[in-house]
Order: C-alpha cells, then structure tokens, then sequence
C-alpha cells in the first residue's frame, strides 16, 4: 500500500496542491515554482489534456500524487479503470460512493491488480508499483442540501447521506473519502482514526474565499479530523505563492 498515514507528523505532508491548470507546461512551471511542495493532485483537467504522462513528470521530481479522476460507473467498467490506474503509481485515487457497493469492492480489488501488472506510459511492461489508496467523494460539495433534496430526490438530511455513503466506502474496503471540512468531525467519530478525511474547502482566514462556500480554515480543519488539506488557490494564486504555502504550514503546525 502506498505510504499514507491519517496523521503525517510534518505539517507540509498534510498539505495536497492542485495542479488546476489545462497543460502540461504550465502545470511543470507550477510544480518547480514551488518546490517545497510534495503531494500535488492531477484533476480531469490536466490528465484529459496532458495524459499520463504528467504523472511520469511529477514522479521524475520525487513527488506524491492525488489523481483525482472521481470515477462512476458500472462495476466491470469502473475495475477495468481502476487496473488502469492502479498500474501508475499514484498515491490516491477518487471514485464516487454513489457508484454503489459492488463498483467500489470492484475498485478496490483492480487497483491491486493494476498494481502488480503496471505499465508506464508507453505502455511498457514496469515492476509492480504500489497500489493507490481509493477514496470516495461523498457528495460533491457544490450540491447543496437543497439541491440533494429537490433535484436529486434524496430523501435524508445532507450530513447524513454524507454519513451513509462513507459507511457505504468503508464497509466496501476503501480506504477514506473526500469531504467538506465541516463535515469531518463526525466522520472522524464513526469511521476511526485510520480512515483517510481528505478536506478541499480549505481557506485560511486572509485568503479569498472564490466559490468555496462552506469553509474551514487549515487550523480548524486539522482539529476536525482531517487527514489532508487540498488547497489550490490560496497558494498558487497568492502573491507570493511559497511564503502563502509556508504560512499554511506554520498554521497548522
Ligand atoms: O482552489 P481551491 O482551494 O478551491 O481548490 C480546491 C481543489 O479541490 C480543486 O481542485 C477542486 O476541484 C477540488 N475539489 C473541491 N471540492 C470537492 C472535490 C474536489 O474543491 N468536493
């Protein structure tokens, strides 16, 4: 399993920065103007458009990764992703709770396999690799309580589907989820120590809070349980982007 623990002792392990940018070029730029930086996430953005070859880049540089690529789909389709995935390297991999029991059990066995059979991506033939950890996403934090009840129908309070659908990830073998700050304390309580709360909403208290609307800063999101913070903006879009990184980290401290 790769090396993740709910509790990293350094500050700046804790922290995952967003490779939020549409090229490969400008996503090297990112990463070697903040070099301090060990755990970056590739979103659908950036591998649609530079493929997997973005993640031989970060590797090359001694880099952790967070491949966000929230995957939803049937079973059979969601593990021959998932082997796919599995063979990179990676460190975390998303996938949706609500693709159901069956999708995630089926997640959580391909990525093993993937692993033992990786290829790079040439598609050569590598030794294995560790597998990735999968983390579920919840509910995306863009769907409010309003929008879960209306539009999607769902007929439980926002907190506790969120509940559900951790239990859901939990009893399927993953190994975490990704949720809002605000909703770590109680997963911390029901799901355990060693569950992984990886928290994006994450904004320090003289960062811009853009369209994130339901915020903790990094302080308050330590103290509620997360495991990771992924902050993208306050860093990179900070004027100086390595002292806004350093304040982080001496934050939560
Ligand atoms: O710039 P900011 O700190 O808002 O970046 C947060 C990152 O976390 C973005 O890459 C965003 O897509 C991602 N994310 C999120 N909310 C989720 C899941 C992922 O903001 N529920």
């Amino acid at each position: 399993m790769a090396d993740l623990t709910p509790t990293p002792v350094n500050p700046a392990d804790r922290i995952i920065v967003p490779l939020d940018v549409p090229s490969r070029e400008a996503a090297i730029a990112l990463m070697d103007a903040l070099p301090q930086v060990g755990f970056w996430k590739v979103g659908l953005e950036l591998f649609v458009s530079a493929g997997p070859s973005i993640l031989t880049a970060l590797k090359e540089r001694g880099k952790r990764i967070f491949l966000d690529l929230k995957f939803h789909d049937i079973p059979n389709t969601m593990a021959g992703a998932c082997r796919a995935a599995g063979g990179y390297g990676v460190d975390l991999l998303t996938v949706h709770a609500p693709a159901g029991k069956a999708a995630l059990m089926a997640a959580q066995a391909a990525v093993l396999e993937g692993a033992m059979a990786s290829r790079d991506p040439a598609g050569t033939t590598t030794a294995p690799v560790s597998p990735p950890q999968i983390i579920a996403v919840t509910l995306l934090t863009s769907i409010q309580a309003r929008a879960l009840a209306f539009d999607l129908k769902v007929p439980l309070e926002l907190p506790d589907y969120v509940l559900q659908m951790a239990l859901l990830a939990q009893d399927a073998g993953l190994a975490g989820v990704v949720c809002s700050p605000q909703e770590a304390a109680p997963l911390r309580l029901t799901c355990g120590d060693d569950f992984l709360l990886v928290c994006p909403g994450v904004r320090p208290h003289w960062a811009a809070k853009g369209d994130q609307s339901r915020v903790l800063t990094p302080q308050q999101a330590i103290a509620a349980g997360a495991s990771y913070l992924v902050i993208g903006r306050p860093i990179t879009q900070a004027a100086d982007p390595e002292i806004a990184f350093q304040r982080i980290c001496d934050e939560i401290g």
